[in-house]
């Protein structure tokens, strides 16, 4: 049976991911912050550990545990993530740090805790990562720190990519524009309905769709695509 590890299990994401992952018949890991959150998904092959992900000696320990009950890791995907609001010039130098290290280190500690887990595995191991449009869309109301920890996270992906294809480790970046999820709630009403209005088929997108793009690159079918960034948005930066 494939292990799964997903980060931000608890979320609006998370929780389609884990569903996902493990219908398709996967071991599923999920680790979280929000410990009550990760107790109501409680279900047989679902495993939730509480962490506080932008502690890189956490994420260490909780990957040797992993090595420990679970023998290695075939599907690592780093989903936890949130978005600060406030806007350039006026981001407190605390906000950017918290910004760089719920999306970016955390997603970085992950895989460098993971990387040694899936060597030697069979089959192709997968890195997937949860990105956003707003490191490529510059009309949508995404702040920079938002932004830029997005983009640090796709050269992530395509520096993994490029340095494991030869160990059959594919690493993709999934980019989805607006998903309904609790992360709305960072943002006004106006703001939040321009952005729907925005969107091509006129409704935000589910969480169900983005976990079976998770499904189907973590699938046989994912086998021959690495490096990518796929942009999921129904169609709305097509110019
Ligand atoms: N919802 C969208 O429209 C949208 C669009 C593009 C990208 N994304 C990305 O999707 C991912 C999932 O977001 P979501 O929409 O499900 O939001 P969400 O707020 O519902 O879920 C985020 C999860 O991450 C967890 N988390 C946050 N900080 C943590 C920490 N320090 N340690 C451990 N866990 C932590 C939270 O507890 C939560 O369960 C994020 O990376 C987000 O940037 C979301």
């Amino acid at each position: 049976m494939r292990i799964a590890v997903v980060t931000g299990a608890a979320g609006g994401m998370g929780r389609a991911i884990v569903a996902r992952l493990l219908a398709d018949g996967c071991r599923v890991i999920g680790l979280d912050i929000d410990d009550a959150g990760l107790a109501d998904m409680a279900t047989p092959g679902f495993v939730g550990r509480r962490i506080d992900l932008t502690d890189s000696a956490a994420i260490a320990a909780e990957f040797a545990w992993i090595a420990t009950e679970f023998g290695g890791v075939d599907v690592l995907v780093n989903n936890a993530g949130t978005c600060f609001m406030s806007d350039f010039p006026n981001i407190p130098a605390a906000e950017l740090d918290r910004q760089m290290a719920v999306n970016f280190s955390s997603a970085f500690h992950c895989c460098q805790a993971s990387v040694p887990l899936m060597l030697g595995r069979s089959g192709v191991r997968k890195i997937i990562n949860i990105s956003s449009n707003g490191a490529y869309n510059f009309d949508v109301f995404d702040p920079p720190h938002y932004r830029a920890s997005k983009a640090a996270m796709d050269t992530l992906t395509k520096d993994l990519a490029r340095r494991y294809a030869r160990e059959k480790i594919t690493a993709n970046s999934l980019a989805p524009a607006m998903t309904e999820t609790p992360l709305f709630g960072v943002l006004t009403a106006e703001v939040l309905a321009r952005a729907i209005a925005a969107m091509p088929h006129g409704t935000a997108m589910q969480p169900s769709q983005v976990a079976a793009w998770v499904g189907f690159l973590a699938s046989d079918a994912g086998d021959i695509c690495s490096g990518n960034v796929i942009i999921l948005n129904q169609g709305r930066d097509v110019h």
